[in-house]
């Protein structure tokens, strides 16, 4: 038997087999043709289609091209379908059993330097746009017409982003103290998505198609996911298991638990040497979620600072019952085809931690491993 056998075993998301527990999680490479899938970005999804992965999540794709957080970042829309489909097609064509999902986002203030930094929050910063209520039910219209999309892709499901300080998280906060139906109350904070979801459902034709969320269990800021009022910095997650159990309530398949918001509380996102033990805090995190997901799946994150024990740890972690799938973000980066080489007990390049991709991210370049170029 393999030594890590507990992580080739197969489950279920939804109605669908996930063939192992190894889940690429969604790293923006910053490298779209005007929003369309460009040749270096249909070069890495497919090194990443030979590694044997249970699930693929493809990075964040905007729901327009006003919201974009990177100046090459991806976007699904009518005019970059064509070349999704192909993404699609060329996976299914290298490894028809890994699950494909496609993350949609709008970065809302987190939108780059180009765009207007329209917010949610009810006080907007200076050069922030605050979403009007007509504008956020737009947005909502789109990010249910790109997940309509994402299924006309091939996509086996799509991953609702709600997490690490993007739109679809600013909703979620105390701090949403918006006075109009998407902020105050919990129920209007979450509107966003539960309407959305809702509205999905009935227009999806196919009923298998997979429709998962990740959140920000906790984001590390004042009124942010995790904590308890609008003005108060402190831990506090009773909120956001609330959040968790109405997720399953609406069926969600699954649910990714991070935490953190890239930038400005990076570390809890993705611990670094120096702060290694934040991955403790994530895997609380999704031990915590565990208990509110119901029959959701739950995906855990920030595994590749523990590098080659990350594997032991995701054993660990699946056995105790904490979670279903082990997450690895940079390390998709440093070696596309670990889950593969894993199997055949081949040498892993493992992820030497130095942020060459997050530097290679905040300075608008192409985003790939730099000790390990592809
Ligand atoms: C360069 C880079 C791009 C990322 N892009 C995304 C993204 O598109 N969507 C997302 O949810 N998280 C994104 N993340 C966060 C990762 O998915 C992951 O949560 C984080 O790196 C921690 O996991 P790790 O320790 O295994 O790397 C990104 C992280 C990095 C470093």
């Amino acid at each position: 038997m393999h030594i890590y056998n507990t992580l080739f075993t197969q489950t279920t998301v939804g109605s669908r087999i996930a063939k192992n527990r190894f889940v690429s999680q969604p790293m923006e490479g910053n490298d779209a043709d005007k929003g369309k899938v460009s040749p270096r970005t249909l070069q890495r999804y497919k090194e990443l289609a030979q590694g044997n992965w249970g699930i693929i999540i493809v990075e964040a794709l905007s729901i327009n091209a006003n919201s974009l957080a990177r100046k090459n970042q991806l976007v699904l829309h009518e005019s970059t379908l064509a070349s999704f489909k192909n993404l699609i097609a060329e996976m299914k064509a290298i490894d028809p059993d890994t699950l494909i999902l496609l993350q949609i986002t709008h970065s809302g203030r987190k939108s780059g330097k180009a765009f207007s930094h329209p917010t949610a929050l009810y006080e907007p910063e200076p050069g922030e746009h605050l979403l009007t209520t007509e504008e956020i039910q737009q947005i909502q219209n789109e990010f249910i017409h790109a997940v309509l999309l994402a299924e006309q892709t091939g996509a086996d499901g799509v991953d609702f982003k709600l997490c690490h300080g993007y739109l679809g998280c600013e909703f979620l906060r105390p701090a949403n103290i918006r006075e109009d139906k998407w902020g105050g109350s919990l129920e209007n904070r979450t509107r966003f998505f539960r309407e959305a979801i809702i509205a999905i459902r009935k227009e999806l034709t196919s009923d298998t198609f997979i429709l998962g969320s990740r959140i920000s269990y906790y984001e590390g800021i004042r009124g942010g996911c995790g904590t308890a009022a609008a003005d108060d910095p402190v831990e506090n997650l009773e909120e956001m298991d609330a959040i968790i159990s109405m997720m399953a309530e609406l069926n969600f398949d699954y649910i990714n638990v991070s935490a953190g918001i890239p930038g400005v509380t990076s570390e809890i996102t993705r611990p670094t040497p120096t702060s290694k033990w934040f991955y403790l805090h994530q895997f609380r995190y999704a031990r915590r979620a565990r208990r509110f997901a119901g029959s959701m799946k739950v995906i855990g994150s920030a595994f590749s600072v523990l590098q080659e024990g990350s594997l032991e740890a995701g054993v660990e972690n699946i056995e105790r019952g904490d979670i279903d799938f082990v997450g690895w973000g940079r390390q998709t980066l440093a070696d596309p085809l670990f889950p593969k080489k894993v199997l055949l007990q081949e040498s892993v390049d493992y992820c030497k931690l130095c942020s060459g991709c997050s530097r290679l991210m905040v300075k608008q370049e192409p985003v790939g491993c730099i000790i390990f170029p592809r």
